[in-house]
Parts: C-alpha cells; sequence; structure tokens
C-alpha cells in the first residue's frame, strides 16, 4: 500500500518537473485529482473492495496523499503562473528613453494658401464670396458673356461638352451671369473655383482653379479696378510692387485689360522671371460689357462695373517659383511639405 502510494507522488513529481506552462500544469493535475477520472479519486473508490477493518488506515493515507497533491499543485500553479507574468511584464517593457516617432503634419496645399489669401485681401475690400457650379450650360459660360455660338472668341478657351448645352465651365466668369440675374447692385463679389480647358503644357493644365471678381454700383470707373489691384499685388507679391493696364479684349468686357504686376523679382530692372521686361502678366479684367449688364437685367445707363479674373495656379507658380503646374497636380508630399509656413 505504502509503495503505491510513493510510487503515485513520485509519478506526479516526474510528470509535474517538465512541465513549464500553468496550463500543461493543470492537465496533470486533473488527471490525478478531478473528481470523477482522477487517479486519486479512483484509490478512494478502491476502499469499498477492502474488509472493513483495514478501510480507515487506508482511506487516511489516500487523503494524506490528496492533501499533498493539492498543495503540491497549488504551489506549482502559482511557480508558474509567476514566471508566466514576469515573461509577459519582460516583453512588454516600454523604453520611455526612446525617441518618439514624429507624425508627419499634414499643411494645406499651395493653391488652397493662395486661394485664401485672396479671399483675406478681397474679403477686406468688402467682397464676400459666390461659387457657382463647375458643369455650366453654354448660355452662362459663353452666350450671356457676350460669346454667342459662332463668336471666334469661343476659340480662346477650348472646352470640354458634357452634351451640346451642358459643359465644364471654361471660365469662374459664368458666376457673374448667375449674380447680376439674382442680386440688385451694389453687387461685390470674388468667386473662386475650378475651371477646366482642353490645354496641356507646363503652364498649362486641362484643369486649373480661378479667382473671379465682380463690382457692379453707380459710377464704377477703371480706377476702381486698378486701385483695388493694387491692394491685391502689395499684398501677394511684396509693398513695392506696382500695377499696370494694358488694351487686351474679352467679350464680356469693354474696355478690356491685362493687368501686370512689377517684377517682385528684379524690381522692375529685368530678369529671367520678367524675361527682362520688369513686368509680369498677372490676369485678365475690364468694365463689364453693357450687353452683359443688359442680359441680367442691369440698366447699364445707370450702373457700370468692373471684373476680373486669375489663374490660381499661376500666382503660386509666380510666388512659390514652382517650374511647372503639374507640381501643383501630381501630390508629391516632397514638393507640397515645403510649403509648410
Ligand atoms: N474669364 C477670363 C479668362 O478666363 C478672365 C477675365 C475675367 C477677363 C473677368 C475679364 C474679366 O481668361
Amino acid at each position: 500500500m505504502e509503495e503505491l502510494i510513493r510510487e503515485m507522488r513520485q509519478k506526479i513529481e516526474a510528470a509535474a518537473a517538465s512541465v513549464t506552462d500553468s496550463k500543461e500544469m493543470y492537465q496533470i493535475r486533473k488527471q490525478y485529482l478531478d473528481n470523477k477520472s482522477g487517479k486519486i479519486s479512483a484509490l478512494m473508490k478502491n476502499m469499498r473492495d477492502l474488509p472493513p477493518e483495514k478501510r480507515p488506515a487506508f482511506g487516511k493515507v489516500v487523503n494524506e496523499l490528496k492533501t499533498w497533491a493539492l498543495d503540491f499543485f497549488t504551489s506549482q500553479d502559482s511557480r508558474l503562473k509567476a514566471a508566466e507574468l514576469a515573461a509577459k511584464n519582460a516583453s512588454e517593457t516600454i523604453d520611455v528613453t526612446m525617441p518618439a516617432s514624429a507624425f508627419r503634419k499634414g499643411a494645406l496645399h499651395p493653391n488652397t494658401l493662395i486661394a485664401n489669401e485672396l479671399i483675406d485681401i478681397f474679403a477686406g475690400m468688402g467682397f464676400t464670396i459666390f461659387e457657382g457650379p463647375e458643369i455650366e450650360n453654354d448660355y452662362y459660360n459663353f452666350t450671356a458673356l457676350n460669346t454667342p455660338k459662332d463668336h471666334p472668341a469661343r476659340d480662346m478657351q477650348d472646352t470640354f461638352y458634357v452634351s451640346p448645352e451642358l459643359l465644364l465651365r471654361t471660365q469662374t466668369s459664368a458666376g457673374q451671369i448667375r449674380v447680376m440675374e439674382n442680386a440688385k447692385p451694389p453687387i461685390k463679389i470674388l468667386s473662386p473655383g475650378k475651371v477646366f480647358r482642353s490645354d496641356d503644357d507646363a503652364t498649362h493644365s486641362p484643369m486649373f482653379s480661378q479667382m473671379e471678381g465682380l463690382v457692379v454700383d453707380k459710377g464704377i470707373t477703371l480706377c476702381d479696378l486698378q486701385g483695388m489691384l493694387d491692394v491685391f499685388a502689395r499684398n501677394v507679391f511684396g509693398e513695392g510692387v506696382k500695377t499696370r493696364l494694358r488694351p487686351s479684349y474679352f467679350p464680356f468686357t469693354e474696355p478690356s485689360v491685362e493687368v501686370d504686376v512689377s517684377c517682385f523679382e528684379c524690381g522692375g530692372c529685368g530678369c529671367r522671371l520678367c524675361k527682362d521686361t520688369g513686368w509680369i502678366e498677372v490676369l485678365g479684367a475690364g468694365m463689364v460689357n453693357k450687353k452683359v449688364l443688359e442680359n441680367c437685367g442691369i440698366d447699364s445707363d445707370e450702373y457700370t462695373g468692373f471684373a476680373f479674373g486669375m489663374g490660381i495656379e499661376r500666382i503660386a507658380m509666380l510666388k512659390y517659383g514652382v517650374p511647372n503646374i503639374k507640381m501643383l497636380f501630381e501630390s508629391d508630399v516632397r514638393i507640397l511639405s515645403q510649403f509648410n509656413e
């Protein structure tokens, strides 16, 4: 009998010796101590086969074995669990002295920077924002702007048509008509947005952005236009910068002008940027054509107005020295991150 008990102890110790995992140890514990199938519980059941006088002594040794086994497995369990916790803690240790991995900060796109800057400048002069649709009908983009179907000026803007009557707007000037149809003068709006033309080279892209300005009121003259553009030029390109108007042609303005700014790179003495002329062309403008005012139901004897339209990418390229317009559309972070301010 004693022999049997000693053997079982040895077996338990031997089985436990190679175990390094608390779950595995629990399985071994079950083999011996499970109430139904455990080997020690089975010994107790054997008691029935013994003569009654031997039962108390037998019961005592089996109980001692059971108590020993319970203690044994409990201490094994806490030993293994302590080791497991230590290993887990070690694997999760954080080295607080390690340099932190930096987050990449987002930044505004140069086009957005310029658009925001222009909006700030003109909002300071009392302009409010109007945004028209990118898909326009022929009437707003051309006809109402004094550019009927057979007008040669349509060739100036190679147009993407969606249907015979619908097109991707080629100019934010379309918004002028939408505003004037719905509002009575005084009108003072700024209209930013994407425009589309079938055009593609280092300085032209099939999609680009414009900023339109429109002022209509009694007694508005070309001097008002130049005064406001002077404020714009000084704010965007620098204090000493001047503006110059040159005669030009747009069907919807009369007279029409191209507006140059004095070269902010060389101060007007001539350099590569201004192609030795001292001046850089930045936008088109003019007095709103009487026909356009009349198309919108505004009395052209009582009211006059001026309009201007500039390319936002062009301003961004000039101001930041971007050599190719594609750089503004390729989303290359190495380029865009340089505009972090
Ligand atoms: N819409 C013209 C263009 O895209 C620019 C312009 C706007 C000219 C307003 C005069 C007045 O070229």
